[in-house]
């Protein structure tokens, strides 16, 4: 099996002085007062909403859907991520593995904060789940690519890429969150102490990539290029569907005069640039490797406009 090149370094809490946030037990929870926001201003949607109180709970049913995601992030991605090192014949050093294991508990912790905050808000604003009872979109993409993968160690790799792909991109996002400060104090404090573990497992993710990266043999590069971008992409594309269906909650709309409008107001060039901002710190990553020298990023985001243009010109055709 292929020789571990040399581990890259990675910070640790011990390396930066701090400790894990799961052990501080601190679950925010918001006021509910007037000036309370949840999500920064949706520019597209916002001028169509009758009120700022509208405004404001779509605001709360986009956080809710945020933090649905996070909880699925962890238990479907990350987790499962670190789990699947076990199945593939790349071995990392045991402190390497055993590092990643603290990964595993903190996201568990995430995902129970987060639950906690989903709940009083879904009860406070009379809100439901946004998924319907489903995995996220981005899930369920990535579900299919594992599907269609026959080989079974490129199987489990993909599941450890999708922790490298998540787990480059949510440090940053959480930080803007953390910083924003037309947010609550709730939702900046429950962002900033994920934020600050993300910043660890972001540097250990890294290095997990880069250790893989560099341990493949060119067809597995090959083949791996092909993935990670795929995931980079489906990772991070809205879900049109879903910001129709919190609409739908938030406006009291029906559900096909709110899919009429959000499907007029988005289009394939705004959920491309959308989802390039979210995925930028791992589209950098995967550059700096040289994954682009296997598979063009260009090219696959070429694929995807017209996979969109097609999908969102049928679901024009459907609500009209
Ligand atoms: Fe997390
Ligand atoms: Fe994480």
């Amino acid at each position: 099996m292929p020789a571990a090149k040399e581990y890259p370094p990675y910070v640790t809490y011990d390396v930066v002085g701090r400790r894990p946030s799961m052990l501080l037990q601190a679950y925010p929870r918001p006021t509910f007062n007037r000036d309370e926001n949840y999500y920064p201003i949706n520019a597209l949607l916002s001028p169509h909403f009758a009120s700022e109180d509208e405004n404001r709970k779509f605001g709360a049913a986009t956080f809710c859907a945020f933090l649905e995601d996070t909880v699925e992030v962890e238990h479907c991605l990350v987790i499962p991520a670190i789990v699947a090192m076990r199945r593939v014949p790349y071995v990392p050093p045991p402190e390497v593995e055993q590092d990643l294991y603290k990964i595993a508990t903190d996201e568990g912790y995430h995902a129970e904060q987060a639950f906690h905050f989903l709940a009083d808000l879904r009860g406070y604003f009379g809100l439901t789940m946004s998924d319907e009872h489903r995995a996220p979109l981005f899930l369920r993409r990535l579900d299919q690519q594992r599907a269609w993968e026959p080989d079974p160690v490129r199987r489990d790799l993909i599941t450890v890429m999708n922790g490298v792909v998540t787990e480059t991109r949510i440090s940053i996002e959480l930080g803007k969150f953390a910083s924003d400060s037309y947010l609550g104090k709730s939702v900046r404090e429950l962002c900033h102490s994920h934020a600050e573990d993300e910043q660890i497992h972001s540097s250990q993710f890294r290095a997990l990539g880069r250790w893989l990266w560099e341990s493949f043999d060119a067809d597995m590069k090959a083949a791996a290029a092909k993935f990670m971008t795929d995931s980079t992409i489906a990772r991070s594309i809205p879900d049109v569907a879903r910001i129709a269906r919190l609409v739908h909650q938030a406006t009291g709309r029906s559900i096909r005069e709110s899919r009429r409008l959000v499907y007029s107001l988005y289009n394939e060039e705004i959920l491309l640039k959308d989802m390039l901002v979210a995925a930028q710190p791992t589209v950098s990553f995967f550059k700096h490797l040289g994954v682009g020298e296997y598979e063009a990023f260009e090219g696959a985001l070429e694929r995807e406009t017209q996979r969109l243009a097609a999908e969102l010109a049928a679901q024009r055709v459907e609500c009209s």
